[in-house]
């Protein structure tokens, strides 16, 4: 039986820094407010020129390459994970493979924002599974900060979303009791409307109208309080379905890295199952909320900390705009 392994991840932050300060001068926010309602106190923007999502995707693919001791050329799948791709068409998948020098592996997107990562994990880990393919990159990219207007309009969202990369090599394994567990995936789209960038949408007989540039309803939407409400039942249900899964328990949990929606909802997640506070991970403060990329941007940091060791058993949950989630158990 074929199963997937983690071999390598990495990560990759734009250099420009943004703190809560900085945004108090854009919209009528402060430090406190910010820090209180979701413990972010920075994220990061990219740079013009610099930074593209299948850029920083690539940078973060080559760390994790180097991790995994592999070359790009032996790689055989890419899924990549994104709200904000680089092109309306054609997908992120395609740049990142040409940014990595390989012309001929297939390269696909998976559009489901916060869930996205453990989406595109799960497909990858399918395709390892049937012997179809040996490798792949997981990745997830976002550039949230041009979607976002930093202004009073829709503050609740700007302050809480920044950019970054986040990959994952895999390899198949035969090794019984090791890497890729299970993954478990869901959807609802009855709230779809309630976390939402509507346009450019194709369900307008103009996808772009200067009304649309002036209403904002071409910016995010989001029913924080009902995402909120949502997530913090959603992230209990789905990690201990993986768990149930294998007959095991939260006590048998080294590490669970909770997609990084807001510190609020981890500590929710932490209290209400009984996690003692070195079982889950959170680096939100320095980043905000990376939509697909935050999973992976905490598993190579975690990893880089010495805090996801050999034999350790990882959960990594999600809950995002669809509404999606997803957990994934791991033997590391
Ligand atoms: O990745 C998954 C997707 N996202 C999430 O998981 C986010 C889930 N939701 C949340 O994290 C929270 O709902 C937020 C942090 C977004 C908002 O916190 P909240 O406690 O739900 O605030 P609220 O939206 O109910 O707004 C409370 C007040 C309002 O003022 P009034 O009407 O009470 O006078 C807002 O206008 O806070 C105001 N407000 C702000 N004030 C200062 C909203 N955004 C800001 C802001 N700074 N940035």
């Amino acid at each position: 039986m074929f199963h997937s392994v983690i071999k390598g991840v990495g990560h990759y932050v734009p250099e420009r820094v943004v703190t809560n300060e900085e945004l108090t001068h854009y919209m009528d926010t402060t430090d406190e407010w910010i820090q209180e309602r979701t413990g972010i106190k920075e994220r990061r923007f990219f740079k013009e020129g610099v930074d593209t999502v299948s850029s920083m995707a690539a940078k973060a693919a080559h760390l994790a390459l180097e991790r995994a001791e592999m070359e790009a050329s032996e790689l055989e799948l890419i899924v990549f994970a994104t709200l904000s791709p680089d092109y309306a068409f054609p997908g992120s998948g395609v740049l990142l493979q040409r940014e990595l020098g390989l012309t001929n592996i297939p390269a696909l997107d998976i559009r489901q924002q916060c869930a996205g990562f453990i989406y595109a994990l799960s497909v990858a880990d399918q395709f390892i599974k049937t012997g179809m393919y040996k490798t792949a990159l997981v990745v997830g990219s976002e550039i949230q900060s041009n979607i976002m207007e930093l202004s009073n309009r829709g503050r609740n969202v700007s302050v809480i979303f920044g950019d970054g990369a986040g990959a994952a090599v895999l390899k198949v394994s035969t090794e019984k009791g090791k890497g890729i567990l299970s993954t478990h995936l869901h959807a609802d789209g009855t709230h779809a409307e309630e976390l939402v960038m509507m346009h450019p949408g194709s369900n307008k007989q103009k996808r772009i109208t200067s009304k649309m540039l002036e209403d904002g309803s071409m910016l995010p939407f989001m029913n924080g309080q009902m995402v909120f409400k949502n997530a913090v039942q959603r992230f209990p249900e789905v990690i201990n379905e993986a768990l149930k899964h294998h007959n095991l328990s939260t006590t048998d949990l080294d590490l669970l890295i909770p997609h990084q929606a807001n510190l609020r909802i981890s500590e929710f997640i932490q209290k209400s199952m009984k996690l003692r506070e070195d079982q889950v991970f959170n680096n939100i403060q320095k980043y905000g909320n990376t939509t697909a990329a935050s999973i992976p941007i905490a598993m190579s940091e975690a990893y880089e900390q010495g805090k996801i060791k050999t034999n350790d058993l990882l959960c990594l949950a999600a809950f995002g705009s669809g509404f999606v989630w997803a957990s994934a158990l791991v033997r590391w």
